[in-house]
């Protein structure tokens, strides 16, 4: 515990910083002393710590020093077999996780409610993805996650799964069994792939839920700027167990993050890999006494209701509130954003708040929230709201042509109402349920245009689909069936 007090990079910084260093290398700012009069004030004290591949400092891709020191006491605290630090966020992660778990035709089960840098990572991979429906939550009226039986009914379909990747938990904090599957997936020896971008600090124990590191997966992917005190871009990659090779991980990571690497990312990887270490039950008692304060605030305003976790399981450092009101979730989070509260996100009917993992003793604004939100909803008539959504019976589908041949084909713009038979040349994600209703690749069944139009006349919102204000979407030339 004592050597987890340590943080080696940013101790190494400081101390290059104390020596009044002359800088005749990269970047071209000199330590913060060629900056614009009018950024100085943001930038100067940071831009001390902006420095390259010096002397002591040692390099990310080949760590012999410091950053190999501070990597070894992040591995010591997730007790895995070697962790990263990545400079590049957990699009990076995904993107080396799964390029080095997989090889060109390997059949991966993937979740399909994932993050569009899997999506990019199966397709640089070349991989044949067999998609995996997650649940639906109709209270929250969001997808959640996958669970133990569909994965069990996909290994039961296909011969040979190389790779099996999830996302835990999603974004609203909500987990599944993945204990369940892990152990599932191990029982055929399948690697076990997690984008946990938004659980760095699942390993604190509970109330959080389990970290997917402690539940066995392979290898785990975490934004640590997400929810610990780190800069934006800062995660963790870490690579448990024997199914997949570290030294693919090593080559991927060098080949996709930058050769130039920003230290002040790394020094705050440092610094929030020892605020973790260094989180006590204290701390945890401290928080949970304000969240819940917070949350008994909130749930006394009318016109909102703050959503429980299934089962009582999720992030705590998550509060999603529904309107009861004639607002939408958008029109919420922007009167929110009128009175300089900013939120993570809004769908058509939730405005998530991610909270602070404060220690005990540090303050944060909650009181003065509350009052704001109380105003936003003052006076508003109540509403009920209804979920205007359409959900697939198919728990387990595939791309009907591979990610080669797609690369090869041109596209065209077709009729919604034409468009049966044709293989969709765009993903398009109806929020909510925030599942893709059509993948790149995908074939378009009856069903689906019968939901999107569906979707379309009750005034869904989409992600993707650039054409479907027209009643178009976009298809590959040639293969319609
Ligand atoms: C589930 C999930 N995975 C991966 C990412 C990408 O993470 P990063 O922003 O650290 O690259 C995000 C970003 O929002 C995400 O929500």
């Amino acid at each position: 515990m004592k050597k987890q007090m340590n943080t080696p990079l940013f101790k190494a910084l400081v101390e290059h910083n104390n020596k009044n260093p002359i800088s005749f290398h990269f970047p071209g700012h000199k330590n913060g002393q060629n900056i614009q009069s009018e950024a100085s004030h943001f930038f100067e004290q940071i831009l001390k710590m902006d420095v390259t591949e010096l002397s002591g400092l040692d390099d990310l891709h080949s760590p012999e020093g410091v950053i190999l020191e501070a990597e070894q006491l992040l591995a010591e605290l997730f007790q895995t077999r070697k962790s990263f630090f990545l400079v590049n966020g957990s699009t990076v992660g995904n993107l080396a996780m799964i390029m080095a778990a997989c090889r060109e035709n390997d059949t991966v089960l993937v979740q399909r409610n994932c993050h569009k840098s899997v999506l990019n990572a199966l397709r640089l991979a070349k991989v044949r993805p067999v998609f995996l429906e997650p649940e639906y939550d109709h209270d929250w009226k969001v997808a959640t996650c996958v669970n133990v039986d569909t994965v069990k009914e996909a290994i039961g379909l296909y011969l040979n799964v190389k790779a099996i990747i999830l996302t835990y938990p999603n974004y609203y904090g909500i987990v599944s069994d993945l204990e369940g599957i892990i152990k599932e997936a191990h029982l055929h020896h399948i690697p076990v792939l997690v984008d946990e971008a938004h659980g760095a600090h699942f390993n604190i124990g509970h109330p959080f839920p389990a970290s997917a590191v402690q539940l066995g997966a392979d290898i785990v992917v975490q934004s640590a700027h997400k929810t610990l005190p780190a800069m934006t871009m800062g995660s963790y990659l870490h690579v448990n167990g024997h199914l997949v090779d570290v030294n693919k991980v090593k080559d991927y990571l060098q080949i996709f993050q930058s050769s130039s690497p920003s230290y002040p990312i790394m020094a705050s990887l440092d610094l929030a890999r020892k605020y973790l270490a260094t989180y006590t039950q204290q701390d945890l008692d401290a928080l949970q006494k304000s969240i819940k304060h917070f949350k008994a605030e909130l749930e006394n305003i009318p016109g909102i209701k703050v959503l429980s976790y299934p089962n009582q399981q999720g992030d705590l450092l998550k509060v999603t509130i529904q309107t009861r009101c004639n607002l939408s979730g958008f029109e919420l989070q922007m009167r929110l954003e009128e009175e300089a509260v900013y939120t993570e996100l809004a769908d058509p009917y939730n405005v998530l708040l991610v909270l602070p993992l404060l220690k005990e003793g540090q303050r944060y604004p909650f009181g003065e929230t509350g009052r704001k939100i109380k105003k936003v909803c003052k006076n508003l008539p109540f509403q009920e709201q209804k979920s205007k959504m359409t959900l697939s019976n198919r728990k387990v589908s595939e791309l009907a042509i591979s990610y080669m041949e797609m690369d090869k084909i041109e596209s065209m713009d077709v009729l919604i109402a034409e468009a049966v038979g044709f293989v969709c040349a765009e993903t398009i994600i109806p929020y909510p349920p925030g599942i893709p209703l059509l993948l790149k690749g995908e074939e378009i069944t009856n069903e689906r245009v019968n939901q999107l139009q569906r979707l379309l006349e009750t005034g869904a919102r989409f992600q993707g689909g650039s054409l479907l204000t027209q009643g178009k979407v976009k298809v590959f030339i040639k293969n319609k069936k």
